[in-house]
């Protein structure tokens, strides 16, 4: 139980208001206090930086519980059977697994995202922004018509899947993620189950193919693999393939739209990307502190004698780490409200996360997202917003609808 003295949180992170920007209610309690009880979402939110990266880091906070105690320990609701083929999908995925299970299937993924592997998508990814810019009109949506082809088409290809369902992944993804905000509905919750079963399906008949005709590629790797002697069960590679291809583009998507939303409304920073006073690289680590694509993460507090800001955190409660407010933390960037393209430490953003579960896919993105908008500068420098983006109503996955542009 949390001490009654806290207080509740001062927002409701399903609010139309708050999400269309969080960041100055975000900063009042921040610099009110580094750490909130809040009754209503039996959570505790982690507001400043330096907290939120130490919680990241702290090997007696895990992204799941099951492995060392109940749901009734933890207080938690059972998993609600009717969505049992998102559970499915969820069970062997990087981001429920914790230790050995998590290292056994993290070294076999690094292994195929191996700095030549990735660095070996750069002129590919360049190609692929000049090659989709040179085909799109005066007018279209930066996110549909841009970033979406241009990073499902990117994952795919790492992964060795073919990219002819490149709309059906993104539906299921994109209803997949809606799991992960506050105020899902039974409704999404469907949908998300839906989408979770025919993605399964999918990636299960992509995994038969490599069996019979293996290729050089990530599933007919996972396929092959062995963990101290013993294959990957089928489940196994599902869970890892479902989740490389969701969060190979999700955040990577929302980077672009929030940050030529953000660069669109500083016109000065986007004119210094498109002279080359400022390499695209470097711009990119600004727009991720600036508007961060991913706004909370939440952790499990497995063992008893956890503190965090200096305050005790019993065993069995859950914390929100707010990426979002720790980006903005004026204790590590100096006038934190400020877009600076250039700013010498913006890649201290807390952006990709820490610890076991850190981005595996980081290098990737920031290849990525930098060629993405090296070729924007480049081939569209007028580019302007047509009208203002209507955002996606979700606190935790920051996105736009739409960002529709003219060049
Ligand atoms: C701007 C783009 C991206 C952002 C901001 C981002 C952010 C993050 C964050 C914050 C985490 C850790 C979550 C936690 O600690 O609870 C994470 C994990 C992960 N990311 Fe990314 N990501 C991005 C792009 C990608 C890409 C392109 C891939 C593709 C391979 C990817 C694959 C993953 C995977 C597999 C994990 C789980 C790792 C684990 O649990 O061990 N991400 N990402």
């Amino acid at each position: 139980m949390a001490p009654s003295e806290l207080r509740t949180l001062p927002f409701d992170p399903t609010d139309a208001s708050f999400i269309a920007d969080p960041y100055p209610v975000l900063s009042a309690l921040r610099e009110d206090t580094p750490l909130v009880y809040d009754e209503r979402l039996e959570r505790w939110f982690v507001t400043r930086h330096a907290d939120v990266r130490a919680c990241l880091r702290d090997k007696r906070l895990g992204r799941n519980f099951r492995h060392v105690g109940t749901d009734a320990e933890f207080h938690a609701e059972p998993l609600d059977p009717r969505w049992s083929e998102f559970w499915a999908s969820e069970r062997w995925s990087l981001l429920w697994l914790e230790p050995p299970e998590h290292t056994r299937i993290r070294k076999l993924v690094a292994a195929a995202f191996t700095p030549r592997a990735v660095e070996s998508m750069r002129e590919p990814a360049t190609r692929l922004a000049h090659s989709l810019l040179e085909d799109l009109g005066e007018t279209f949506d930066l996110l549909y018509d841009y970033a979406q082809p241009y990073s499902i088409t990117l994952i795919c290809e790492l992964l060795g899947v073919p990219t002819d369902r490149h709309r059906d992944l993104l539906a299921w993804s994109h209803a997949i993620v809606k799991m992960y905000e506050f105020d899902t509905t039974d409704e999404q919750a469907a949908a998300a189950n839906e989408a979770a079963r025919e993605f399964r399906a999918y990636v299960q008949g992509l995994i038969e193919e490599r069996r019979a005709e293996p290729r050089d590629d990530m599933v007919s790797g996972l396929v092959a693999a062995r963990v101290d002697g013993e294959r990957l069960s089928d489940d196994q590679i599902v869970s890892t393939v479902v989740v490389l291809l969701n969060a190979g583009h999700e955040a990577t998507v929302n980077t672009v739209g929030n940050g030529f939303r953000a660069l669109a409304a500083h016109p000065d920073e986007w004119q210094r990307l498109v002279s080359g006073d400022v390499p695209a690289a470097a711009a990119v680590e600004e727009l991720i502190r600036w508007d961060a694509p991913l706004q909370l993460f939440e952790r499990w507090v497995l063992e008893d004698g956890v503190e965090v800001a200096g305050v005790p955190v019993p065993r069995g409660e859950k914390l929100a780490l707010l990426f979002g407010s720790a980006n903005r933390d004026p204790r590590v960037f100096t006038d934190p409200d400020r877009l600076d393209v250039a700013r010498p430490n913006a890649a201290d953003h807390i952006g990709f996360g820490g610890g076991i579960h850190v981005c595996i896919g980081a290098p990737l993105a920031r290849i990525e997202l930098a060629a993405s908008f090296e070729a924007l500068a480049e081939l569209s420098p007028t580019l302007h917003l047509v009208d203002e983006p209507e955002r996606v109503p979700a606190f935790v996955i920051r996105g736009f609808e739409a960002v529709r542009v003219a060049r």
